[in-house]
């Protein structure tokens, strides 16, 4: 520190690089990325940690992050001064045996524990030499579930430290198109709302979270120890009322998707069974209570229920079912306000009461439920769990599912899960917390809804398929169904789907196979969906058959490296250093108490500090979307997308078309009125080669304003007087461009230039370029450039410039991806969404935006603002409209 204070007077020169990071640890994560990318549902994320050992010794480093329950870990690898370290996925048993040292120390086994309701955490270390580098890099995959109507991509950032660079990427496409997205969690709170952007067009979103160091440590849950919170990306896609999208690869294996929602809701005969022993006393039962108040008043008037509570006897409120009228529901809530705990647990018992009833009331086209509530073990009655699995079984019969949910951490629940499989239902648990009666109404919303039973999948010409008979399927869910196309003979592949929709048969067949053109994916998704049903169908079996069961499921997760309950990761460390041996925690299994923390402590630089990574609520809050675009009409000839020659703009079909020609193979999903293919193409800009095109998001509306400015100008992006910062951008003068020069003017003498190639600090008379690989500070401003952008960041203000090119043109492209809480900032790229109303739609349009009424053409830009750069449909208006002030106010004499 003394040194760098030194230099910079002396010579006026900013060499305090390395120096001045904040070295609270003796280590320094410098670099924190996770990336995530979503395809047909199948997310692939991966998580990069840079950090560097700062002291003049060496230092043990650890790893430490968390990952979705419902993911595998398919890749960890690390770099050590050049090296690579790749670590392997072995056999359970193998590894086990391999590194009986490593494990019978103690500290590196079981490293992967359970944490939460939703997350694993994964935690290694290595010792780095002094004044050297590691980079840790996890991959996980997982296949998102579909529930109550949306996928959710949970993403929880939780790097120790606050991190100079950090961010998260999603990308998500989905070839029939995203209906909606959000971004919820604890992190999309308050002031980090301002740091996620989100774009979606049509078939692809991407959601940008970069929150700089200052923000790290003051947001909500977050503290000298940085971010510690989860960010979800919650997104539905568009269908049809058909037999859903089937993709395939070209070699061979599908994926299809089935949720058909136009169809209409079955009754059902629902029967809950409520444990009221000793230990539900308290929390529990008056939780249960609240729950099952809810549940009833949810209940249409043509369903019929049930309700039992137990302990060491049973209770009925009525014998047999009743209908939901308003009296029985009345009578039943009396009843529910009076369960009380007593006595001890008698499952059984139970259990075979409930599917009395159900058998007793069999009931043409509805769909009967059984829902077990328990927060325990079974101890009076039949007490073996083998022979209460068989009795169970045996009454039901596969004539309806029983959900089991286990309350808290007394129960088995492994028990519960066995028990629900093996009748076509599911098990959950239900955390012992101050929100567990919406748990239960959340998990009653997902079955509340039948819309079809006995569905059967069927796929002739198909092989080696995942799970295809489903007793139910509920609105808000969906069934996904992954195989092989026979010899990869489309032609004699006929996939069908017959159910039951209340008394009639339905059968649905006509489909559109597409074709995904990344290969791997389809194959890792049914790989991924083969090894989960694998195991889970290993529960239910014994002997040899459990074997031969296990022995598949182990090898296709070896053979697609997946650290399954099955297998293990084993770390490969540097000569001399102990194994690490990683094992998936097992489902259902021991369960890390979540309010005592992590007790794995591993040597070295441990953060210290128990934290509670419960987040329990998710305020739903949709960012500010502040993004500059640009691109002018002209620019759509990128050659990299076309696919089709347009000699000029006139003998286009139209824009639109053309835009989503370009964007994707498949034009059946345009998002907007099929009314609009008919505007006009836009005709000003392709003649104006100078033009460039920016894009203003909207507030409340999907459709984006779009518009030129002409010429080389300059223009002022963002001022902000307070922090003694403004940032200057001049477009270049060629057709198809962007920005030549960016200058960020720190203090009144202290300048960062950027252009494409070179970045240069200008402290009075002195230049000093730089390339940009270590991190520059100047003044409050840091500077990090990667391989396609730059990164600059200053209290709570980060812009990242883009660097893209065109027909061998380079050109910047600045983007706010934070942006300030405070209002006291102006610029173009601290334009607030434009708010407007549609007046009148073709064959001419006109917008009313604040109180102008104005006309315009529908037509296109390039999202410069990704790196992906989609096209997006917008509305051409003037600048000044767009602006709602004289474009004028936005130019500046100088940079
Ligand atoms: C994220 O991962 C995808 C897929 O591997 C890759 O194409 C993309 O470039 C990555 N994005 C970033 C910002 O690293
Ligand atoms: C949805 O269902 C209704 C009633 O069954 C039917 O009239 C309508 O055509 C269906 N819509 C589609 C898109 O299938
Ligand atoms: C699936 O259901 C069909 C028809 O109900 C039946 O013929 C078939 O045996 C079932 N398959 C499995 C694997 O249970
Ligand atoms: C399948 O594609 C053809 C031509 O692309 C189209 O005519 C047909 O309507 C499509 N069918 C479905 C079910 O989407």
């Amino acid at each position: 520190m003394e040194r760098a204070v030194v230099y910079v007077t002396l010579f006026g020169l900013l060499l305090a690089l390395v120096t001045t990071l904040p070295i609270k640890e003796d280590w320094d994560i410098y670099s924190f990325h996770i990336n995530s990318t979503v395809t047909s549902r199948y997310a692939t994320t991966v998580i990069t940690s840079r950090v560097a050992n700062r002291m003049d010794e060496s230092k043990e480093i650890e790893f430490h992050v968390r990952i979705p329950k419902n993911a595998f870990i398919s890749k960890f690898r690390m770099f050590i001064d050049g090296q690579l370290y790749d670590g392997a996925v072995k056999a359970k048993e193998q590894a086990q045996q391999e590194y009986t040292d490593a494990v019978s120390r103690g500290q590196s086994a079981g490293i992967v524990s359970s944490v939460g309701r939703t997350l694993e955490e994964f935690k290694t270390s290595v010792t780095v030499a002094p004044h050297k580098k590691v980079t840790f890099e996890l991959t996980y995959e997982e296949l998102l579930k579909r529930r109550i109507g949306k996928y959710e991509l949970q993403i929880h950032a939780r790097p120790m430290q606050p991190v100079k660079d950090f961010k998260v990427d999603v990308y998500i496409h989905e070839k029939a198109g995203i209906s909606f997205i959000n971004v919820q969690g604890g992190l999309s709170t308050k002031n980090l709302a301002n740091a996620i952007t989100k774009t979606h067009a049509d078939k692809q979103a991407w959601v940008y979270f970069y929150p700089t160091e200052d923000q790290q440590k003051t947001c909500d849950s977050c503290g000298e120890q940085g971010m510690n919170g989860d960010l979800v990306v919650v997104y539905d896609v568009n269908r049809k009322a058909s037999i859903g999208d089937i993709k395939k690869s070209s070699d061979g294996y599908f994926v299809h998707h089935f949720a058909p929602s136009n169809l209409t809701r079955i009754s059902k005969n629902v029967v809950f069974i409520i444990d009221q022993s000793g230990s539900m006393s308290g929390r529990k039962i008056q939780q249960t209570r609240i729950a099952l108040l809810h549940i009833l008043s949810d209940l249409a008037e043509d369903d019929y229920f049930g309700l039992i509570t137990f302990d060491g006897e049973i209770f009925h409120w009525k014998r047999e079912l009743v209908q939901a009228s308003k009296e029985n529901l009345d009578g039943a809530k009396e009843f529910v306000q009076r369960i009380n705990d007593r006595g001890a647990t008698d499952i059984n018992l139970a259990v075979l009461e409930g599917a009395r009833m159900l058998n007793a009331h069999p009931r043409e086209g509805s769909a009967s439920i059984l829902i077990l509530l328990t927060d325990g073990d079974p101890t009076s009655g039949v007490t073996n769990l083998g022979r209460i699995k068989s009795n169970v079984k045996e009454a039901i019969a596969g004539k309806f599912p029983l959900y089991c949910l286990g309350f808290g951490y007394d129960v088995n629940f492994e028990f519960l899960k066995t028990m629900s499989l093996q009748n076509d239902g599911v098990a959950r648990r239900i955390y012992d917390d101050s929100d567990a009666d919406l748990q239960l109404r959340g998990f009653y919303v997902e079955v509340a809804t039948p819309l079809l039973t006995d569905v059967t999948m069927i796929y002739l010409g198909g092989t080696n398929l995942t799970q295809t008979n489903f007793s139910q399927y509920y609105d808000g869910s969906e069934i996904v169904v992954a195989g092989q196309i026979t010899d990869n003979n489309v032609e004699t592949f006929i996939p069908q789907v017959v159910a039951l929709s209340r008394n009639s048969k339905v059968t649905f067949s006509e489909t559109n196979i597409t074709e995904i053109v990344s290969d791997d994916l389809i194959q890792r998704v049914w790989a991924y969906l083969t090894v989960k049903q694998l195991l889970e169908k290993e529960l239910q079996l014994s002997g040899p058959e459990k074997d031969k069961v296990k022995e598949v499921a182990l090898e296709l997760s070896l053979k697609y490296s997946f650290v399954t309950p099955l297998t293990s990761m084993v770390v490969t460390k540097p000569p001399g250093e102990s194994t690490d041996v990683l094992h998936k925690p097992k489902e259902g299994g021991t369960h890390t108490n979540p309010q005592r923390g992590s007790g794995l402590g591993l040597a070295g630089g441990s953060a210290g500090g128990s934290h509670s990574f419960l987040t329990t609520s998710a305020i739903i809050q949709q960012a500010p979307s502040i993004v500059m675009h640009s691109g002018a009409a002209g620019r759509l000839h990128d050659d990299s997308h076309r696919r089709k020659i347009y000699p000029d703009f006139g003998m286009m079909p139209t824009a639109v078309e053309m835009f989503y020609e370009m964007e994707d193979d498949d034009l059946s999903t345009v998002h907007f009125p099929p009314t609009i293919v008919t505007a006009t193409a836009p005709t000003t800009t392709a003649t104006a080669p100078l033009s460039h095109r920016f894009l203003l998001k909207a507030e409340n509306q999907s459709i984006p304003l779009c518009f030129d400015i002409t010429g080389n100008e300059r223009l002022k992006l963002l001022h902000s007087p307070s922090r003694e910062l403004s940032v200057n951008g001049e477009l270049d003068s060629v057709a198809d461009g962007g920005f030549t020069k960016i200058v960020i003017r720190v203090k009144a003498d202290l300048y960062i230039d950027i252009d494409v190639n070179n970045i240069i600090v200008r402290d009075g008379q002195t230049l000093t370029p730089h390339t940009g690989e270590e991190l520059i500070t100047a003044g409050s401003v840091t500077v990090i450039k990667r391989n396609k952008e730059v990164d600059v960041a200053t209290g709570d203000i980060r812009i990242v410039i883009l660097l893209h090119e065109r027909h061998g043109e380079k050109f910047l492209w600045p983007v706010l991806r934070q942006h300030p809480s405070d209002n006291s900032i102006e610029g173009i790229l601290a334009l607030k969404p434009a708010v407007y109303e549609e007046l009148q739609q073709t064959p001419s349009s006109r917008l009313k935006i604040n109180e102008q009424e104005v006309d315009v053409d529908r037509s296109g830009a390039v999202d410069y603002s990704i790196v992906s750069r989609p096209t997006l449909g917008c509305w051409l208006v003037s600048a000044d409209a767009a602006l709602q002030r004289p474009l004028d106010d936005f130019i500046v004499a100088q940079l």
